[in-house]
């Protein structure tokens, strides 16, 4: 029998049909062009992973309009037809390699280290946000000031997510992921420092959750029953690692709104996915989604690296998918590996040191050829 046979059993998001549980964690690449379109180089990193035996290939996070979501330079866009048309050749070859592939919907409210359209950032209130820009996607120093949106940033901003999961649709991604996690814009809804508006939209949790639930709707009933529309939640955020919910009261109502707004699927992500979300013994933000999350798939995210703690919290603590980041940098064919009972390599910061671009990751592959199909340049 093949090795940790629970990771490489088939399910379904809606009717989407994937062949196993193991899924391609969305990844930051900084490698688009200027203007936001996916290259050929991006096309063949994406199928490498399609072809290592990923069920499930998630994107990095695409920008969505062409106002205020871009947060990073050459980071990828499906604000017009010329993104979308340029990610219909990465979706080709994905698929042609054997897997699906999912885009990730994100708007970086007022993470912005780069935004070619605007200089303005925008987020729930007018709240300086904590930490520093990463370097790694080439930022320095702190962030602006953002502005507080207005209900008609609102609306355009939730529009600007319908259109770009349309034409997502419509160059053959097999779904979306709405990026709620991370300390972006949706995730900023969430959080009270963030989020200091005194309308529907603010105060306790069950209004702080209303955005992030009224995009799940409406990308719901612009897409209909059969196109899959995930969501990724996290406490913690890139400028804010050691952030918490209240409590898991939090957990339940924000769980539950989005299971009931049609979410497809809860995609929780953390520094260690077997770690208690709250307290020291608590359950892990896995099990909450699972037990609050209306029977919903969930995916977790979170040093699942090792085959041993992927194939546990599928049979110990109820995830339907993992998803592998770091792990899958480092091993494009984790799941072929896996499954064939190989250890997989360690995952070596210096792939995406000093910054994440593929350029960086293809030079430090090559130093480590013996281990690595080469990827192609472009
Ligand atoms: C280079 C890099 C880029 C990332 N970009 C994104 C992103 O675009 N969207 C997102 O939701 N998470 C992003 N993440 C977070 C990963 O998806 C994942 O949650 C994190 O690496 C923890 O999982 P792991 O322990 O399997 O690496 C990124 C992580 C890395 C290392």
């Amino acid at each position: 029998m093949a090795a940790y046979s629970s990771l490489f059993t088939s399910l379904h998001l809606d009717s989407l049909a994937l062949a196993n549980r193991v899924v391609v964690s969305p990844m930051t690449r900084v490698s688009a062009t200027t203007d936001g379109r996916a290259t050929a180089q991006m096309a063949a990193y994406y199928a490498r992973y399609a072809r290592g035996g990923f069920g499930l290939v998630i994107t990095e996070g695409t920008y969505t309009d062409e106002a205020y979501s871009q947060g990073y330079v050459d980071q990828p866009g499906i604000a017009n037809d010329a993104q979308a048309g340029a990610w219909a050749k990465v979706v080709e070859q994905v698929h042609a390699a054997g897997a699906p592939i999912v885009l990730q919907l994100m708007h970086a409210g007022a993470l912005v280290q780069h935004n070619r359209f605007t200089t303005k950032t925008i987020a729930p209130s007018a709240v300086t946000p904590p930490g520093e820009q990463m370097p790694m996607y080439f930022g320095e120093g702190g962030y602006a000031t953002a502005q507080a949106m207005s209900e008609t940033d609102i609306i355009e901003a939730t529009q600007g997510f319908v259109a770009a999961a349309q034409r997502a649709r419509s160059v053959g991604f097999d779904g979306v992921e709405v990026h709620g996690a991370n300390g972006y814009l949706l995730d900023e809804f969430l959080t009270d420092y963030m989020n200091k508006r005194d309308d529907d939209y603010g105060g306790g949790i069950g209004n702080r959750v209303r955005v992030p639930r009224m995009i799940v709707r409406s990308l719901r009933d612009a897409l209909g029953n059969d196109f899959p529309v995930g969501i990724r939640l996290s406490q913690t955020k890139v400028n804010d690692p050691d952030y918490r919910w209240a409590g898991p009261e939090d957990a339940e109502i924000i769980f539950h709104a989005l299971a009931e707004a049609g979410a497809s699927y809860l995609h929780v992500t953390g520094a260690g996915a077997v770690e208690p979300a709250f307290a020291d013994d608590g359950p892990s933000l896995t099990t909450l989604a699972k037990r609050h999350g209306a029977g919903l798939p969930v995916i977790s995210n979170g040093a699942l690296y090792q085959p041993e703690a992927a194939a546990a919290m599928l049979d110990e603590q109820g995830a339907d998918l993992v998803s592998i980041g770091r792990g899958a940098l480092a091993n494009s064919d984790w799941p072929h590996k896996v499954r064939a009972g190989e250890r997989p390599r360690d995952f070596d910061p210096a792939s995406i040191s000093p910054v994440a671009t593929l350029d960086n990751q293809a030079a430090w592959e090559t130093d480590n050829a013996d281990v690595f199909e080469p990827l192609a340049g472009g």
